[in-house]
């Protein structure tokens, strides 16, 4: 898979792309990530990538010539375009396994006051990260490599994934290491009993009522 991320602010970047399982994947190239800066396909004096609002009002806007001079020099058939914005759909899990059958991701992050409107005629959808507002797209981009990334197979293990919270619709079971006992809190016994049947059928039982204590949505 290849990701290629638009963004004005490629150094945010640096360390979410050299630690941890993200860099691990980039050693073994099984995914691709390339920063793109829009601002070198700016064709205005000092690389001007953003003006002021038609009819007024605070904030800058981004161009959306240098974004789609962006997008087009990396668009293949097989790209998928997509816009962080805060008025897009919700992103999910579910969104998370749709994305690594893709073969290849453009990832479009905003900044100041947003984008100009127009932009929205380049791309193939919007994803919002939750109903809150950041500065800019690129920690919600970060989430969603993130996010996709360890889906991919070969880069971590199918079971570590497998039975995490929001996969089949349940909150991952309680876990446990050591010691077998703080300050009186204990492991649960059946956690210790070397019965894999018990183990399994204990923390489907916990997952169960976990979701339905924390987040009962999950399972209508
Ligand atoms: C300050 S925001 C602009 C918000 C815009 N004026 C609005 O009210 O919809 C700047 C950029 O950050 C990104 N952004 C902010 N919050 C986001 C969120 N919850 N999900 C995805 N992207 C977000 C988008 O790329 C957005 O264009």
């Amino acid at each position: 898979m290849r990701i290629d991320i638009l963004t004005l602010f490629p150094n945010m970047f640096i360390g979410f792309l050299q630690e941890s399982i993200i860099k691990r994947a980039l050693e073994k190239k099984i995914i691709e990530i390339n920063i793109v800066n829009f601002r070198d396909f700016s064709k205005l004096n000092n690389s001007q990538v953003d003006d002021t609002p038609y009819g007024g009002g605070s904030g800058m806007v981004l161009m959306v010539e240098p974004l789609v001079e962006a997008i087009e020099s990396l668009k293949t058939k097989e790209s998928k375009v997509i816009l962080m914005c805060p008025q897009g759909k919700t992103y999910t899990e579910k969104k998370a396994y749709q994305l690594r059958e893709e073969t290849h991701l453009i990832l479009v992050c905003g900044h100041y006051e947003g984008f100009d409107e127009r932009i929205r005629e380049f791309v193939d959808e919007e994803i919002s990260i939750g109903d809150y507002i950041l500065t800019g797209g690129e920690i919600p981009a970060m989430a969603i490599v993130d996010s996709v990334v360890r889906l991919v197979d070969g880069v971590i293990k199918k079971e570590s994934y497998e039975e995490e919270s929001f996969t089949n619709n349940l909150l991952d079971y309680p876990t446990y290491t050591k010691p077998r006992e703080f300050g009186g809190l204990k492991v649960p016994d059946v956690l210790l009993s070397g019965n894999h049947e018990e183990i399994k059928n204990w923390r489907k039982k916990e997952q169960i009522k976990k979701t339905e204590k924390k987040r009962k949505d999950l399972m209508s």
